[in-house]
């Protein structure tokens, strides 16, 4: 399996309303911590997931998260 590139350290704060989204798991977005298309080429593929009310969220921008979209601290032990 490919390894995925560091898009930061540390995770993205932010709250986002209910609905649908693609997570980047590629690390090559410019839109982080969204897909923007950059996986073409790679192995990865965005991963989605479904909020169901507005929600404050750390989401991984590190891709090595056990528990992805969301940080678990794992970027601590990069
Ligand atoms: S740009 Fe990273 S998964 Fe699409």
């Amino acid at each position: 399996m490919s390894i995925p590139k560091i898009a930061d350290t540390k995770p993205m704060v932010m709250e986002l309303e209910a609905g649908n989204y693609f997570w980047c798991t590629c690390g090559n977005s410019a839109n982080q911590p969204f897909c923007d298309g950059g996986h073409k080429g790679t192995d990865f593929v965005p991963q989605k997931f479904t909020l169901e009310e507005k929600q404050k969220v750390a989401m991984c921008l590190c891709k090595h998260s056990q528990n992805p979209p969301f940080c678990d601290g794992a970027h601590a032990k990069l």
